[in-house]
């Protein structure tokens, strides 16, 4: 027994420095790594019949997709005809043929059964408000829900309970998005509320305008959503996808309920519209985790853009989904794919970043113009994924110094899309890209001392962002790595620090150190001249340290045996506009 002890200790400690500094260890669960499979909406919209998906779901197989991961595969708008007088939601049968009973009731057992049997996961899909987004946004779809007003209303309001207990309790589903149209998109001066065709509902999401829609209204609806799966299937067991496109402040509250959440409105097939919807996610980094994943929206691999004759735009597109940690779910005909793309989104060392279990989000360390290099802390110490973006049309040099990946000279070099490893003899990686090429390393080496707050985001948790009771620009992120809230540099009395958190004031992150550091260190200060903060580090709720700091000031703060280690920012006033703060260069030794 002590032998056994002693051997787990040393495995666990090099030199006295902990090997696996960044695994969340209390995430042991089906969302434990971002989700992975293949939705149909981007390939077929609401044109979802049961016999297309099965194919795709064979070709998962056939092609080894499915072995390398992809294993939800999910259904999206269009699967209903109409909910019952008794609550029931009806499956449209000509399109999902199982799904008919000589009753009349209808279910989509048989085909979830069938997906089972292929060793796949089953998803649905369903809104937090009465009506749904096809509703709104496809009027001439032929796979509307049909019949009375209150017969197309099949959106899971007021029938929450009813729709969790069919969908994960008699079907057996393993995964729902819960898209939120129905709070946006049925205000009173809308032409389809007007003539009668919909009934009104809020709106309770304004997009683009959250001072006007109601975030705590749309969170309670997800919150007992979320309550009455889990008095049908236990947390953990199944995931749940809350898709309110980065509004309703979800990035706050998401993580609560759900194990993914959508970051940005949906992704379409172009270059420009997948580096913007990656841009939301990755200014997110403090939000995800183990359990909780930053969703910038299902992959458009295989469509235009990222078709056949593109591949370097989708292996891009792969690299930025990877480094982020992002779910993985396709979203194009399968049935039709060449090789080539089966290769792209099979590739096993781009899974593996995406999967790491560690959950570190990939953060940006640099950014010139197109040029961009995100890092992501693997969780063998030592290994990082590194992505060298050129976001252009213009051929780029992109570099990063290896301090920047906080590794020593001498590492060796793994080139996931050309196959190649390397050792790397000086002190600067390098690689010319062409056009919107994007190269994905694997970067192995001997790591510099203490681990840095920013390479263990996947143990960060934002308990309290600092905008209670205040309006905070929209645009901001109130806890950001590398960067204030506001987006702009860290620069404490004029120095500018490449490495840190920037928060509000009044602002609280928990950081779980599972007893394995000894000191914590950070230099500290408000990031506007005038302005005062007191910044207070506690160790399993108790005060290891506190400062009232107006200019920047260095913090040394004993951490041993400390389990959860909470950073705090408390303002001197809490009126007012809030004050940014900065962690900077805050590290563990
Ligand atoms: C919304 C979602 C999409 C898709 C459609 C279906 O737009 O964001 O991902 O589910 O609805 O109508």
């Amino acid at each position: 027994m002590r032998m056994k002890m002693m051997l787990a200790l040393l495995a666990g400690t090099l030199f006295g420095v902990p090997t696996h500094a960044a695994d969340m260890a209390d995430v042991d669960n089906a969302a434990a790594t971002p989700p992975m499979g293949w939705n149909p909406w981007n390939a077929f919209r609401t044109e979802v019949t049961e016999a297309k998906i099965l194919a795709v779901a064979k070709k998962l197989k056939s092609s080894g997709l499915a072995a390398a991961g992809y294993r939800y595969v999910n259904v999206d708008d269009g699967w209903w005809l109409a909910r019952r007088a008794d609550g029931r939601i009806l499956v449209r049968t000509s399109m999902f043929p199982s799904a008919a009973t000589p009753d009349g009731r209808t279910s989509l057992k048989p085909f979830v059964d069938r997906l089972h049997a292929m060793g796949l996961k089953a998803g649905l899909y369903t809104d937090i408000g009465r009506n749904i987004c096809s509703q709104a946004w496809d009027p001439s779809s032929p796979n509307l829900p049909a019949g009375a007003r209150a017969e197309r209303e099949v959106g899971s309001m007021d029938f929450q309970r009813q729709d969790m207990q069919l969908m994960f309790g008699e079907l057996g589903i393993d995964y729902l998005k819960v898209d939120a149209c129905g709070m946006a998109d049925y205000a009173p001066d809308r032409r389809h509320v007007r003539d009668g065709t919909y009934r009104e509902l809020g709106p309770f999401i304004v997009r683009h305008r959250p001072e006007q829609g109601d975030a705590a209204k749309v969170e309670a609806l997800y919150a007992s959503l979320a309550a009455e799966i889990a008095a049908v299937r236990p947390r953990g067991d199944y995931m749940l996808s809350i898709c309110t496109w980065g509004e309703a402040d979800a990035a706050n509250w998401a993580g609560k309920y759900g194990q993914l959440w959508r970051t940005s409105p949906d992704i379409r097939a172009t270059w420009e519209s997948m580096l913007s919807s990656f841009d939301t996610a990755e200014r997110r980094a403090l939000y995800a985790g183990p359990g909780r994943w930053n969703d910038p929206d299902m992959l458009q691999i295989g469509n235009g853009e990222f078709g056949a004759g593109r591949l370097v735009e989708a292996r891009a597109h792969l690299s930025l989904w990877a480094i982020l940690g992002a779910p993985l779910l396709l979203g194009y005909d399968l049935t039709r794919s060449p090789d080539s793309l089966i290769a792209i989104a099979g590739n096993r060392e781009a899974i593996a970043i995406d999967q790491d279990p560690a959950g570190n989000q990939g953060i940006t360390v640099s950014r010139d113009g197109d040029a961009q290099v995100i890092v992501k802390a693997l969780r063998e110490r030592g290994a990082k994924a590194v992505a060298l973006v050129n976001r252009g049309n213009r051929p780029l040099t992109v570099s990063v110094p290896l301090h920047r990946l906080r590794l020593r000279p001498g590492v060796a070099v793994r080139d996931v899309w050309g196959g190649r490893s390397e050792r790397l003899e000086g002190d600067t990686v390098t690689r010319r890209l062409g056009p919107r090429e994007t190269a994905l390393l694997r970067v192995t080496g001997m790591p510099l001392a203490g681990v840095h707050l920013t390479e263990m985001t996947g143990r960060i948790r934002v308990l309290e962002d600092g905008r209670a009771g205040r309006r905070v620009d929209p645009a901001w992120v109130p806890a950001q790595v590398n960067a204030a809230p506001s987006g702009e540099p860290l620069v404490l009395a004029g120095e500018r620090h490449d490495d840190g958190l920037g928060v509000l004031g009044n602002s609280r992150l928990q950081v779980a150190l599972d007893s394995r550091f000894r000191t914590f260190r950070a230099t500290v200060g408000p990031l506007d001249a005038g302005t005062t903060a007191t910044f207070r580090v506690l160790g399993d709720g108790k005060v290891l340290a506190e400062r009232a700091v107006a200019a920047p000031a260095g913090l040394d703060v004993p951490v041993a045996g400390v389990r959860l280690l909470e950073l705090v920012v408390e303002e001197q006033g809490k009126a007012g506009p809030p004050v940014l703060a900065a962690w900077a260069q805050a590290r563990l030794e």
